[in-house]
């Protein structure tokens, strides 16, 4: 779907923007931007390895106006963030997407991950994973079987030739 469909008297779609705990981390800034002109509200949900230290949480937070969500609620707090349009995941780690296609639920971001893509709800990831790190088997039977979830993923991408990341895939994904 695109955020440029609404119609005007609606409200804006909501997209959730997942950060796993990777050094590419650092340039999240550039997918919020560019999901902003796209029109669309962004909250952000890190896993609390990625709340330390890969990217600027306070940088992030004043350009979405909108705190981090890093860790579950409490019981009887109201859910901070409303529900999700479209969820991307960028950049993804080896451990997240492992972890997800396994259906473990212990980060909230993983928690997130597993409920969204049972409901209907287009999610795109960006995995950036070292090329012997997705050599593993396991990781390539988690993308197969994400895949066949549903879940749309961007080209391998391993930081090591320079090239951009490329944030604005994450959106593309979406449709
Ligand atoms: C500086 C630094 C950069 C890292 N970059 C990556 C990366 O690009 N991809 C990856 O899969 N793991 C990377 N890791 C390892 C992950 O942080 C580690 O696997 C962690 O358990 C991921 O947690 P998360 O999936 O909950 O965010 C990096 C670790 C450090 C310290």
């Amino acid at each position: 779907m695109s955020a440029q469909d609404e119609k005007p008297d609606e409200k804006p779609p909501f997209l959730y923007v997942v950060v796993c705990a990777a050094g590419i981390a650092a340039g999240v800034g550039k997918l919020i931007t560019a999901a902003q002109e796209r029109q669309w509200q962004v909250g952000v949900i890190a896993t609390p390895l990625a709340m330390n230290g890969f990217f600027d949480t306070a940088a992030v937070e004043a350009q979405t106006g909108r705190p981090i969500r890093s860790a579950w609620r409490r019981p009887g707090d109201p859910r901070p963030f409303p529900d999700p349009d479209a969820v991307v995941v960028a950049p993804a780690t080896f451990n997240t997407v492992n972890k997800w296609a396994a259906g473990i639920a212990d980060t909230l971001a993983l928690g997130t991950l597993c409920e969204v893509s049972g409901q209907g709800v287009p999610v795109g990831v960006l995995p950036c994973v070292s090329g012997a790190l997705a050599a593993h088997p396991a990781y390539r039977e988690s993308l197969t079987r994400l895949r066949g979830m549903g879940v749309r993923f961007g080209a391998p991408y391993d930081g090591g030739d320079g090239r951009e990341f490329g944030w604005e895939r994450a959106l593309d994904l979406l449709g």
